[in-house]
């Protein structure tokens, strides 16, 4: 309907109607929008589609590569672990190669030297890499050195780079995923809190809440059912969960706002708490409906609120080990126009 006659025929409704009737079309407007929202996650994510192009493969080498990384960096190493991981990265590797996708790409790279970093951890006992080996062989790849694996760090230098310029904190901020056993105390969380709360957000709405977990055995069963953070979390006795309230957003064309407004606050709060000399590390709260109903149950949260993240925080152990988490180079995220 041209736009004229709309206002026309909107402006004879009486007042009392469209206000009966404009809660209605809203939710008309919402299902639409959701509809559109899932054809586009169906149409590209990867786990729907069965043929997947370099960007979803870049995908699932990355997240198979960084399970490995993260059974390299635990304390209590596990020989033989990762075999699901281990079999969902050789496919992943083998429909990039069948593909004819470049082979000098870091992140197929990367999965190359997670493999041999593997191989190289298990100190090549036939038993665990023989499989590996094989396949590597393969691909006849001598991978330039890129910094992929367990990395070894120091407390003091991650301290003196908090108190430096933000890009030190920014660049040596790291996911820290056990704690050493000195508890973090309740005023450095709220004054990170307090930072975290300059973030921007739309129109100065600040839909966020900050829910501080200690109890300890909520917050074993939360993490239970959060389920990302199995064999860590030594000495974790505090967890926060970042949540926005719906509350706060006016429409259809809002939807995904708090997602946004929560995800700036939650790096704020990390990066606030970087500063105040505390290891993080975000935790995922995107959930089925079932297990985000679960979780709200267990928590209490409000059924307007949405979950956007925990953040598992402690005190830095003094010599840890953390994966690498390569990144790419900035051309691959930046296009000039
Ligand atoms: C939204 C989000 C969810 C995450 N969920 C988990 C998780 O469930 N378990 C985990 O060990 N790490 C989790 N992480 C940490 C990422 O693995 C980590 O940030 C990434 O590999 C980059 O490493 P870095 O933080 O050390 O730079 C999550 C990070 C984000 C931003």
């Amino acid at each position: 309907m041209p736009k004229r006659s709309y206002r026309i025929l909107r402006s004879l409704v009486p007042n009392f109607m469209r206000n009966i009737l404009k809660p209605v079309i809203q939710k008309f407007k919402l299902s639409r929008e959701i509809k559109s929202e899932i054809e586009r996650t169906k149409k590209f994510a990867f786990g729907l589609n069965k043929k997947n192009d370099i960007h979803n493969l870049f995908a699932r080498l990355t997240f198979h590569s960084h399970a490995l990384e993260k059974g390299l960096s635990n304390p209590n190493f596990r020989k033989g672990f990762g075999q699901r991981a281990l079999m969902s990265l050789r496919e992943a590797m083998t429909e990039y190669r069948n593909a004819d996708f470049p082979l000098d790409e870091e992140r197929f790279l990367s999965a190359i030297i997670v493999l041999q970093e593997y191989c190289k951890a298990h100190e090549y006992l036939p038993e665990y890499t023989s499989d590996i080996e094989n396949f590597l062989k393969k691909f006849e790849i001598t991978p330039p050195n890129l910094l992929v694996g367990a990395v070894e760090y120091q407390k003091e230098t991650i301290l003196e780079n908090s108190k430096a310029m933000f890009s030190n904190l920014a660049l040596n901020r790291i996911s820290v995923r056990d704690y050493s056993p000195t508890e973090v105390d309740d005023t450095l969380i709220f004054d990170s809190i307090r930072i975290a709360m300059k973030s921007p957000s739309v129109c100065n709405r600040q839909s966020w809440r900050v829910h501080l977990i200690k109890d300890r055995d909520l917050l074993e069963r939360t993490l239970t059912l959060q389920g990302g953070f199995d064999g860590n979390g030594t000495n974790l006795n505090k967890l926060l969960l970042v949540t926005v309230d719906l509350r706060y957003f006016s429409n259809f064309y809002e939807r995904n706002q708090g997602y946004i407004d929560g995800g700036i606050f939650l790096m704020s709060l990390v990066y606030a708490l970087t500063y105040n000399e505390v290891a993080t590390c975000i935790l995922n709260a995107m959930f089925n409906r079932k297990r985000d109903q679960e979780i709200r149950d267990l928590i209490g949260l409000e059924e307007s609120e949405v979950m956007i993240g925990f953040i598992a925080l402690g005190h830095y152990p003094d010599v840890f080990k953390a994966p690498a988490s390569l990144r790419d180079s900035v051309d691959k995220c930046l296009k000039i126009h």
